[in-house]
Order: structure tokens, then C-alpha cells, then sequence
């Protein structure tokens, strides 16, 4: 594995939740893709993370958790470039969020509008654990651990890297000695332990889903995954919605999700710039054109198939075992930095994987 201190670090992670569709193939893979050479990229499976709603599931985020990894590696994401690591098996992130828990109040947890949403979504009322609460703070200590200057996530985690921000700033004055007036930028210079991370939202990436309104997403039933089957792909293409009522009515040509398919998936634009001539011209309908998507997108997974088909399951260990050794070596220089800083620091260790 390549260490490269001289790149940017970034890092993220991804909950398991089942396997990933073409919506977090544009709206994110694609950005890590593109990133791999020029940071020094992590990547962590957030499988403890997972429980906060699924306690009682261990079973399937477990196998969540390999699908997601291959679903990564399928696409190209290459674990000689990219640390991919396992959440629970950094025990740094967990004691890191007993310390950050002391320096945020509960009053600021509960204003952040993302747990307030997620409450709201996921209908928790007044049912949600403990734990639940915990995992923005467990966030922060993911996201510290590694000291990363930039946070690849979408819009809706800002507020997590908004309180991240500062908890980094907070331990920084506190246990560094870091004046309160300093400049983001300046906190690791003025002697801080945590820069303070950025989050980076990447292009923005909407990819409507087959209903041809709402945004690609697997709880609404209108996404195609990256493990669909050739014959699924185009059966799922053939539903897509365009608004049209006949075929007798004009084709509508705006927000029209089998264009939008063509557009991101075909190789060839100006094959696309044709159908979407022909069909504006009503030489061809809904249904040929639905076919050319289904056979663009096929074309696309045809090789995250093919490469899916030869990872096993002890590639996605092996592959994870290595990472997390190496996330490991990181997190524990950083907890190790944190404790001299505050005066906690009785025993030096090692972490070893066996
Ligand atoms: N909350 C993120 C999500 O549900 C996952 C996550 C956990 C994460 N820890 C993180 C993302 C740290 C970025 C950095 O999508």
C-alpha cells in the first residue's frame, strides 16, 4: 500500500444498506474515482454506524458490508490507491467520541437539522436509542481520527461537518493552547492537533429515478443497481416515466429521464444528440428509445459485472484486513497526539489485527 504524505488527505464513508445504485455511482463514486491519484484517500465501510437503526439486523449489515466493498472495488475504486477500512475495527474512533462527547453540548446535537430530519424520515419519535444520538458524534471522531483536510459527502451531512469543525476547534483551544481568533486554515500551524476538515460536495449530481420525478433512491423502488441483471435493466428502462400520456401526444423533451440515462451512460454523445433529434421529430418513440438506454446502461455495468464476478468474498477481507491495519496505524497516531495534548497520555500501544 502507498503512503503519500505529500498528497491532501480526504476521507469518507459509506452506511451499508444494501447494494448500490447508478444515482451513487454519479452522485459519488465517480467523484472518489477521479480522486484517487491526486489524495491520499479513505474510504470506511460504516458498519457500526449501521446499528443506530438496525441493531437487531446484525446479520445483514455484516453482508451489506462485503457487498459494499466489492460494489466499490467493481467499479474501480483500487485499494492500492484508496484505504478502504472498517469502521469497528478502529477501536481510536470509539474512544476519540467518548472525548469529542464531552466537548459538544446536548442542546447543539439536538439542533442539528440532519438528526432532526432523520427522526422525522425515519417516523423514530421518541423511540430512537441512545446510540442513535451518538453517531454524529461518532462522525467527528471518523472524520478527526484521520485528520483529513477535505470531507467528500453529500449536501445533507453538512451540518455533522459544520459540528466537526467545531469539536476540532474546541479541543485545539482547549488542550493546544490554540487562540480562539485564528484562522481555520492556521490550527495545525498554531499547534493544534485537528485541522479543520472542509467538506467537499463534488458536482452537483442529481440522477432522477425510474419514476421520472423523484431523485434515484432505493426505499423509494426506483433505482437500478449496480447488480441488476441485463434482462432486469431493461425490464426496470421500460417503466420509466416520461410524462407522456400517448403515444399520439408531442414527446416531451424536458426533464425527460430516458434522455438523462442516454446523456450519462451512452459513450457517444453525438449518437445521443441523434436519438434525442429523432425522437424530438417523433421518428422514433418511447419505447426504441427506452431500449437504447437499457442497452447504454448495460453497456456501462457490462464491465462492473464482469469485474464484480471475480471478487470473492475473502478478496473483500483480505482487502479490508490490509486497510485496516494501515487506518489503524493512522487513527492511533492521531488519538495518541490527542491524549499527549490533553495530558491523558499514561500507556503508548500498538494495535494489532490477527
Ligand atoms: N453519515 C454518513 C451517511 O449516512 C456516513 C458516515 C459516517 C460518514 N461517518 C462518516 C461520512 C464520516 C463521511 C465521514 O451517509
Amino acid at each position: 500500500m502507498t503512503t503519500s504524505p505529500e498528497k491532501p488527505r480526504v476521507l469518507t464513508g459509506d452506511t451499508p444498506t444494501g447494494s448500490l445504485h447508478l444515482g451513487h455511482y454519479v452522485g459519488s463514486i465517480e467523484n472518489r474515482l477521479a480522486m484517487q491519484d491526486e489524495y491520499d484517500c479513505y474510504v470506511f465501510v460504516a458498519n457500526v454506524h449501521a446499528l443506530t437503526t438496525r441493531a437487531d439486523d446484525v446479520a445483514s449489515v455484516r453482508a451489506d458490508t462485503i457487498s459494499i466493498v466489492k460494489d466499490w472495488l467493481s467499479c474501480g475504486i483500487d485499494p492500492n490507491k484508496t484505504t478502504l477500512f472498517l469502521q469497528s475495527e478502529i477501536p481510536a474512533v470509539a474512544e476519540l467520541t467518548w472525548y469529542f462527547a464531552m466537548l459538544l453540548g446536548y442542546g447543539r446535537l439536538m439542533k442539528n437539522p440532519t438528526v432532526k430530519d432523520e427522526i422525522r424520515v425515519k417516523n423514530l419519535g421518541e423511540n430512537y436509542s441512545f446510540g442513535f444520538l451518538m453517531y454524529p458524534v461518532g462522525q467527528i471522531a471518523d472524520i478527526l481520527a484521520f485528520r483529513p483536510q477535505f470531507v467528500p459527502v453529500g449536501e445533507d451531512q453538512i451540518p455533522h461537518i459544520e459540528m466537526t469543525r467545531e469539536v476540532a476547534r474546541r479541543f485545539d483551544q482547549l488542550y493546544c493552547g490554540v487562540d480562539p481568533h485564528t484562522d481555520d486554515a492556521e490550527y495545525a500551524s498554531a499547534g493544534g492537533v485537528f485541522p479543520i476538515p472542509a467538506a467537499k460536495t463534488g458536482r452537483v449530481s442529481r440522477l432522477t429515478g425510474l419514476d421520472g420525478v423523484n431523485k434515484m433512491s432505493k426505499s423509494l423502488g426506483n433505482a437500478i443497481f449496480l447488480t441488476d441483471e441485463p434482462r432486469q435493466v431493461q425490464k426496470k428502462c421500460n417503466k420509466i416515466f416520461t410524462g407522456r400520456g400517448s403515444m399520439d401526444d408531442p414527446p416531451i423533451l424536458e426533464n425527460n429521464t430516458i434522455l438523462e440515462y442516454l446523456k450519462a451512460f451512452h459513450t457517444d454523445p453525438a449518437r445521443v444528440e441523434e436519438l434525442t433529434a429523432d425522437y424530438a421529430a417523433s421518428k422514433l418513440g418511447d419505447g426504441h428509445l427506452k431500449k437504447e438506454a437499457a442497452t447504454a446502461i448495460n453497456a456501462f455495468l457490462d464491465p462492473i459485472r464482469a469485474r464484480r464476478a471475480r471478487i470473492t468474498d475473502d478478496d473483500v477481507i483480505d482487502i479490508l484486513k490490509a486497510g485496516t491495519a494501515k487506518a489503524n496505524t493512522t487513527a492511533e497516531q492521531t488519538l495518541w497526539q490527542a491524549k499527549q495534548a490533553a495530558k491523558f497520555d499514561f500507556f503508548e500501544r500498538d494495535i494489532t489485527l490477527r
